[in-house]
């Protein structure tokens, strides 16, 4: 072989398994292992809403239909679970209080203003320190109007879930839902 042509192997090499690589996509933990289907909000499945007189907000919960299928009470969350909250606001009286329907429910405006995302996969967590991992968990914000990730600190996430739900694989209403009397 020439100079150059040995070059150009090595190059080459060097291209190919980069572009292995990229193609297994190793895990690292962060906010990107989680993507907002475009879909969700027709095939997600809502199966809470959480009234929020404090901040005067509602909290729609979301689950994927595979997961819903799959839930099953003391068990952990199945692998491949993806939990959508998305928040309104509260339609206000004059005097900036939340307005009731006939139910005593808030009544949503219409836009959602806040989606924050909770998901399980085989193998994630890996790589978080144990003041924030939460199992298999990872957790991610998405524009509202978008769909786009959200940047910011996600600690906070972690921390919370961890403390109050580590016994309930770090989900409040999943778990509830999963184990309530139906
Ligand atoms: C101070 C505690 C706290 C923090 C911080 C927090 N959460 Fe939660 N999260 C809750 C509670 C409590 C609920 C149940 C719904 C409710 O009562 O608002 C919840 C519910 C959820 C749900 C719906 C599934 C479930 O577990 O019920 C998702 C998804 C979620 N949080 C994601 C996030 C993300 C993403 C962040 C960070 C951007 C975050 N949470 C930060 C306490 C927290």
């Amino acid at each position: 072989m020439t100079r150059t042509a040995i070059l150009t192997a090595a190059l080459l090499t060097g291209v190919l398994a980069t572009a292995a690589i990229a193609q297994q996509r190793p895990y690292a933990t962060g906010p990107q292992n989680i993507q907002l289907p475009a879909d969700w909000q027709q095939r997600f499945i809502r199966y809470s809403t959480v009234d929020n007189p404090t901040r005067k907000i509602i909290r729609n919960i979301y689950i994927n239909p595979e997961a819903y299928a799959a839930l099953s009470p003391s068990a952990p969350m199945p692998y491949g679970t993806l939990v959508i909250m998305a928040d309104q606001r509260a339609r206000l009286d004059g005097q900036g209080n939340p307005l009731l329907d006939a139910n005593g429910r808030m009544i949503p405006e219409p836009a959602f203003i806040a989606i924050a995302a909770q998901q399980k996969e085989r193998g994630w967590g890996e790589g978080y320190g144990p003041e924030l991992r939460n199992g298999e968990w990872e957790y991610a914000r998405f524009n509202p109007a978008t769909g786009a990730p959200v940047e910011g600190p996600l600690n906070a996430c972690f921390t919370c879930h961890l403390r109050a739900r580590a016994q309930q694989d770090f989900t409040f209403t999943t778990w509830d839902y999963a184990n309530r009397s139906r």
